[in-house]
């Protein structure tokens, strides 16, 4: 069941990095469906995991699926940005190893919650349904000045301008409510198609802006460095350059910690043949000194 919902990336990496037989606390700091939780507890038998995650639904799926490793897992439906305090609230002052899975999980992108244009869904985006905030007010709401800015800043989008203009122009008659409606506005909209669809940044760069993801990757790395052991690690698994220049300009800046591998790591051939999302993944790992 759970290789359906979810394949999680770089699994042999990410444990060969962060964890070891020293390792006492690991924060998942995505959990997701626990893919990665499930097997670090699974292999290291005095690991506790802290998971966090803001999706009800696939923390309801990773609860059952890690239950058989009892009170060696806790799992917070919070948003890893405030993660300190959270870890305090249940008597955790430092860590030994924090993972930051980004993205989406396939779970998620099958959700019918409008992050994929291949069926025509809602345009809410949402990973945290708590929040206000929808994929439909971005589009319907921003000023052009505004989506021009999230298009560029959130995934180097080239066409933003005339994007976000189609965008403008077509709401004056019909609020855009699918996303269908938004593909085909930004494939008319965009001048150059290549092999990937037209439409792909221009989603991303929505579902991170109704995410605030840049704002939590930043606080979030803040609040890991804070909590994290001396000679600790923290691990990224980015999937685009926006992100992986985030990490990057952290790992490099925070003078409390070094790198450990000057390149970041990318899965073999093997696994993306086996898991052809994993293609884009690339894992950067920085201890605390
Ligand atoms: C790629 S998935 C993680 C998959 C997980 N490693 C697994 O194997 O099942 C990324 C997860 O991060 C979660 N997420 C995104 N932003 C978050 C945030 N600020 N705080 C907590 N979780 C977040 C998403 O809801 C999603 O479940």
């Amino acid at each position: 069941m759970d290789e359906v919902l979810h394949v999680p990336v770089l699994v042999e990496e990410t444990i060969c990095n962060l964890v070891d037989e020293k390792t006492e606390v690991f924060v998942d700091a995505t959990m997701g469906l626990g893919g990665h939780s499930y097997e670090i507890l699974r292999r290291f038998d005095r690991i506790k995991v802290v998971g966090f995650d803001v999706d009800e639904d696939e923390l309801e799926i990773a609860k059952e699926r890690l239950k058989e490793f009892g009170n060696r897992v806790f799992i917070l439906r919070e948003n890893y940005r405030n993660m300190a305090n959270a870890l305090q609230k249940i008597g955790i002052q430092m860590v030994d190893a924090i993972l930051f899975d980004l993205g989406l999980s396939s779970y998620q992108l099958r959700s019918k919650r409008g992050f994929s244009f291949q069926e025509d869904e809602f345009l809410d985006m949402r990973m945290d349904i708590r929040e206000e905030v929808t994929a439909y007010d971005v589009v319907n709401r921003y000023p052009l000045t505004k989506l021009v800015e999230i298009l560029r800043n959130n995934s180097d989008e080239n066409e933003a301008l005339r994007i976000a203009k189609a965008i403008v122009n077509r709401r004056k008659t019909k609020y855009i409510e699918t996303t269908r409606e938004l593909a085909e506005i930004v494939e008319k909209a965009k001048r150059k198609k290549g092999r990937v669809h037209p439409a792909t940044l221009t989603f991303q760069a929505i579902r991170m802006e109704v995410n605030r993801e840049v704002e939590n990757l930043k606080m979030g790395l803040v609040n890991a460095c804070r909590i994290l052991k001396k000679r600790g690690k923290i691990g990224v698994i980015s999937f685009h350059s926006v992100e992986d220049r985030i990490v990057k300009e952290f790992f490099k800046n925070e003078s409390s910690l070094k790198p450990v591998t000057k390149k970041p790591i990318t899965p073999e051939r093997e696994e993306i043949l086996k898991n052809p999302r994993s293609r884009s993944a690339k894992l950067r790992v920085a201890e605390k000194v």
